[in-house]
């Protein structure tokens, strides 16, 4: 059975990856992209479950179509209602029993509306579903949720959506901090970290989506931030007992070469208590986590492109950069940095 996941734009390649190490690497397809979002198409058994960090969203796929067709034969290829009913089994964990009149509501995303607009096919792929299903009805929110996606210039990949909001922001996170981080991202960063056998540090963990996304995935993981409030929504989204202490990372309480990894989205702009000489503060911080990682250990940063992180942390530190990987935040660009301690 086809599928798709959707991740953060520049994500893709990192999600192609954990799907090939999941399904194998025949089962997965290129990284296609939406406008909004990364798309790895894969093949899976249809009740297989897809265990990813680095998706937001998973489809059923229902069909595939060319963009440049008329619309009425491009929706004639991306709906029926029995390829509807064949990718039952695989949605039924979420979807459950549907009463004999479901909600369905249908999403379009276009690159381009050169060729019809992206209202003109949601309101033909409703008519066409009501065709076949005529006791379904129009709802928002609804439990059957249809997704166009165009993903390339001659391809509208339809979906029917398998995950919703619980898989994008983890069930159980009690305490939203502003500034917090998307989950994908942090599990992201901690994949570029590679494996650790010490624990892995969030110096300025905030609301703890790193720490969380760590321990997760089966590591050890230690919080620290400046602000008592951002600790004390660490404390409330992190299980009770997990090490959280309140430092200055550019004065870390902890011994030298004593962790694995050093995870971090430190602050920028605003969100600096030292905003007067950003530039300074990261160089003493970078220093920090040079001194705490072991040997040759991964210091992974969230952190956009600007003078005082170019001159502070990239330009004297290029020996220790292993790689970098642009990722869109709500249509802004932002770089996760990989170095070795
Ligand atoms: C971008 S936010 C981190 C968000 C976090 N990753 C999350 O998911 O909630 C940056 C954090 O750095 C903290 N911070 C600011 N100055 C700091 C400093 N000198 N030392 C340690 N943490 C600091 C802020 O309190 C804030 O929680």
């Amino acid at each position: 059975m086809r599928f798709f996941a959707l991740t953060l734009p520049g994500l893709g390649p990192l999600l192609r990856d954990e799907l090939t190490g999941q399904f194998g690497a025949d089962a997965v397809g290129d990284v296609e992209h939406d406008g909004r979002s990364d798309v790895v198409p894969f093949s899976a058994g249809p009740v297989e479950p897809v265990e990813t960090a680095l998706t937001e969203d998973v489809f059923v796929e229902l069909g595939t179509g060319d963009p440049s067709a008329p619309l009425r034969r491009l929706v004639a290829h991306l709906w029926s209602a029995e390829r509807y009913d064949q990718a039952l089994p695989a949605s039924a964990p979420r979807l459950g029993r549907l009463g004999p009149r479901p909600g369905f509501r249908v999403v379009a995303r276009v690159r381009s509306e050169r060729g019809f607009l992206r209202t003109d096919l949601r309101d033909e792929l409703t008519r066409a579903v009501l065709r076949e299903r005529p006791r379904w009805r129009p709802a928002d929110p609804a439990p059957v949720e249809l997704w166009a996606l165009q993903t390339r210039a001659r391809r509208v990949r339809l979906g029917l959506r398998l995950s919703d909001a619980r898989m994008r922001q983890r069930a159980g996170r009690e305490v939203e901090r502003p500034g917090a981080l998307r989950p994908v991202l942090a599990a992201a960063m901690l994949r570029l970290a590679g494996p650790t056998r010490a624990p892995v540090l969030d110096p300025c963990c905030g609301s703890g989506t790193i720490v969380r996304e760590a321990l997760a995935g089966g590591r050890r993981a230690i919080g620290a931030d400046l602000a008592v409030d951002a600790l004390a929504a660490a404390r409330a989204n992190l299980p009770a007992g997990t090490a959280l202490v309140r430092a200055d990372a550019a004065a870390l309480p902890v011994a030298s070469r004593a962790v694995g990894a050093v995870v971090t989205n430190p602050p920028f702009g605003r969100q600096h208590a030292q905003a007067a000489d950003p530039a300074r503060w990261l160089r003493a911080a970078f220093a920090e986590f040079r001194r705490v990682a072991e040997p040759g250990g991964p210091i992974v940063l969230l952190h956009p492109r600007s003078p005082a992180f170019e001159s502070a942390v990239v330009r004297p530190h290029q020996a220790l950069l292993r790689s970098r990987h642009h990722v869109e935040l709500l249509g802004l660009r932002t770089t996760i940095w990989v170095f070795r301690a």
